[in-house]
């Protein structure tokens, strides 16, 4: 863990998400590949300052709650040892799961709507119950954008479609209906001009049906490929729309920030909405850890069993790994 000196901060992990790119990460089919041995695994998470070194003591104090600044930090541990720069304080009304899946969940869901702004402000979206996809489908209805949100079937969906509207989803439609001839039309009477973003995190035909309802010039954004089928759009939709293929990671953006004032800025219009209550985090299934109790055997069996949780199909819930159970 390394070792407290006066520019470093202690902090003890409250809790972190299993996100999919975590799952990949530890697959080794992530970008950003941490040295092994000695890798920790997690790339978000919320903690709290436990103990601050003696510098820091005019603007770091014991209770600030915070996360990481940037990927690869591991966060699924008890304990950490930081500098200040690694982190960003978050407001202490934040609720845990929000403040917990703020950095990858809810910031990716942010920029993608900022930084490709639709020209129509009509925005579709698969993998609407995502973590991601929730807050989009939020910080749409914020920014008073109509959302037509895409599911898979599954038992109970009416509950869930039900849930996603409650959030703000102006449509919630089902993956399953996309080709047929009845939603086509849907799409053309209800969005004659089309969607001027789609944002895809899905790939295979879900992503070739968020191609064709793109308005002209319209953007089809991936950042995921659940489906792990390629994105692929046939050419009539370039020659007769110039529809962009664009792309986007978090990472990337973090990686280029330099002007970390619109990181803060970022991170503060969305702690203003999460206050608000315009934003709630994602339904979450707790895994709990104390890993001072369990012995090693038992800690690995755990994670195993979270981890393989976490990979399930049409489960709703995001796996959140509990380090204090006090906390949430
Ligand atoms: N590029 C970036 O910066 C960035 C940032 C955050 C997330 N992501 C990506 O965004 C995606 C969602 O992440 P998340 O953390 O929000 O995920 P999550 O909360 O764990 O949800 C997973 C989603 O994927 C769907 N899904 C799983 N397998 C699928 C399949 N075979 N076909 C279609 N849908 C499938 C699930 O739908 P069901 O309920 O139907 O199973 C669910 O909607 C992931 O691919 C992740 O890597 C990318």
């Amino acid at each position: 863990m390394g070792k407290l000196n006066d520019n470093s901060l202690l902090l003890e992990f409250l809790c972190s998400p299993i996100n999919p790119s975590d799952i990949n990460q530890i697959q080794g089919v992530y970008p950003i590949k941490p040295e092994v041995p000695g890798a920790l695994a997690g790339n978000e998470g919320l903690a709290r300052v436990i103990q601050v070194g003696k510098s820091l003591s005019n603007s770091w104090k014991v209770g600030d709650r915070v996360i990481p600044l940037k990927p690869c930090f591991g966060t699924w541990r008890t304990y950490a040892i930081a500098e200040a720069n690694q982190l960003m304080k978050v407001p202490k009304n934040i609720p845990s799961i929000q403040a917990a899946t703020m950095s990858v969940n809810l910031c990716s869901a942010y920029r993608m709507l900022k930084d490709f702004n639709p020209p129509n402000n009509c925005v579709i979206q698969n993998a609407a119950n995502s973590g991601v996809g929730r807050y989009v489908i939020q910080l749409c209805k914020a920014l008073g954008m109509p959302s037509v949100n895409i599911i898979r079937n599954r038992p109970g969906v009416n509950d869930l479609i039900y849930e996603l509207k409650d959030l703000g989803a102006t449509y919630v439609l089902l993956q399953e209906d996309l080709a047929k001839a009845e939603t086509r039309k849907w799409f053309k009477d209800s969005f004659p001009s089309g969607f001027g973003l789609a944002l895809n995190a899905v790939g295979g035909p879900s992503s070739l049906e968020l191609a064709r309802n793109l308005s002209e010039g319209g953007s089809l954004v991936t950042y995921g490929a659940m489906s792990r089928e390629p994105t692929a759009v046939p050419a009539s939709l370039f020659i007769f729309k110039d529809i962009r293929l664009r792309g986007f990671w978090m990472g990337r953006w973090k990686e280029k920030c330099i002007d970390l004032e619109v990181y803060y800025q970022m991170i503060n219009e969305l702690a203003d909405l999460t206050s608000q209550s315009k934003i709630v985090g994602p339904p979450v299934k707790f895994i709990d850890f104390d890993l001072g109790k369990l012995a090693d055997e038992d800690s690995t069996k755990l994670f195993h069993e979270a981890i393989s949780e976490a990979q399930k199909p049409f489960t709703n819930n995001k796996i959140m790994l509990r380090f204090n159970k006090d906390i949430v």
